[in-house]
């Protein structure tokens, strides 16, 4: 049984079909991706199924349940984990503790321990900040733990995103634009950051981009998304040489 199955997905914002009889089969450990030229639909593929909206029509699996129609947190716990295209971080809060709060999202110590402070909760805290440190310096980023995010860069900020979204144990990930913002050093670093990743978790990766070259190094296979609707679906290679692609992006992203 794949791990994600994503079936004849429509979804329209008003008169606007912005996603057109989508597919998608992630199976445990493959890294996928999804290109395509702005404003094609990437995102809202990501927001369907992670529960931000609700598909118009169609069906998502995951584990084999529909979790059409639940709520992202419970999605999120199921171990669908994200990033967000644009960054969701709290400027007044240091680098260490935005990993440290996604990751208590994913566990209770009851009433009684948070007013008391029992040793499992001493034990669970000591945890927590151990495994988090440990997601900074996957990340590379572990020197910055101490910082307030208001002041870091966005290479720095995607990181956090990334150790975050990890700390909540995802069985598959949701990159969205990972990254955007970058300079050209920036992003051989986050794909090295990726196939780290990757290979630690042994996670399913699901990676928006548009950027070719990044997702072409990455990815085992790649939809192509233009208006919603996917016109090219293959390897690396195959995308890279399809007319229909080159002709979505008139060629320019493919020689960046
Ligand atoms: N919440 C929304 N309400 C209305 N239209 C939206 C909303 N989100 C996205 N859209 C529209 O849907 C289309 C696809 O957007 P998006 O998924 O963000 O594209 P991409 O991520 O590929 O750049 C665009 O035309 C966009 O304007
Ligand atoms: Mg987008």
């Amino acid at each position: 049984m794949p791990l994600l199955e994503v079936k004849n997905v429509t979804h329209y914002f008003g008169g606007l079909r912005a996603v057109h009889n989508y597919n998608l089969t992630l199976e445990p450990g493959q890294i996928r991706g999804l290109i395509g030229p702005n404003g094609a639909g990437k995102t809202t593929i990501f927001n369907l199924i992670t529960g931000i909206y609700r598909p118009s029509e169609g069906e998502i699996l995951f584990n084999g349940q529909n979790i059409v129609g639940l709520q992202p947190y419970q999605i999120a716990a199921m171990g669908l984990g994200r990033t967000f295209q644009n960054l969701q971080l709290w400027r007044h809060v240091n680098v260490l503790d935005h990993v440290k709060m996604a990751r208590y999202s994913k566990i209770t110590y009851g009433l009684v321990g948070a007013f008391f402070g029992t040793r499992k909760r001493y034990r669970e805290e000591a945890e927590i900040e151990e495994l988090a440190y440990h997601l900074l310096e996957l990340v590379g980023i572990r020197r910055y733990a101490d910082q307030l995010v208001t002041n870091l860069p966005y290479g720095i900020l995607r990181r956090v995103e990334m150790a975050r979204a990890l700390a909540t144990e995802p069985k598959v990930l949701f990159l969205d634009e990972p990254t955007a913002g970058m300079n050209p050093e920036e992003l051989v670093q986050m794909m090295e950051i990726i196939r780290q990743v990757h290979q630690e978790f042994n996670l399913a990766i699901f990676l928006i981009e548009h950027r070719m070259k990044f997702v072409m190094e990455l990815c085992e296979t790649i939809q192509t998304l233009v208006f919603g609707e996917v016109i090219a679906e293959g390897t690396p290679e195959q995308i890279q040489n399809d007319p229909r692609v080159i002709e979505a992006y008139l060629g320019k992203e493919l020689v960046e």
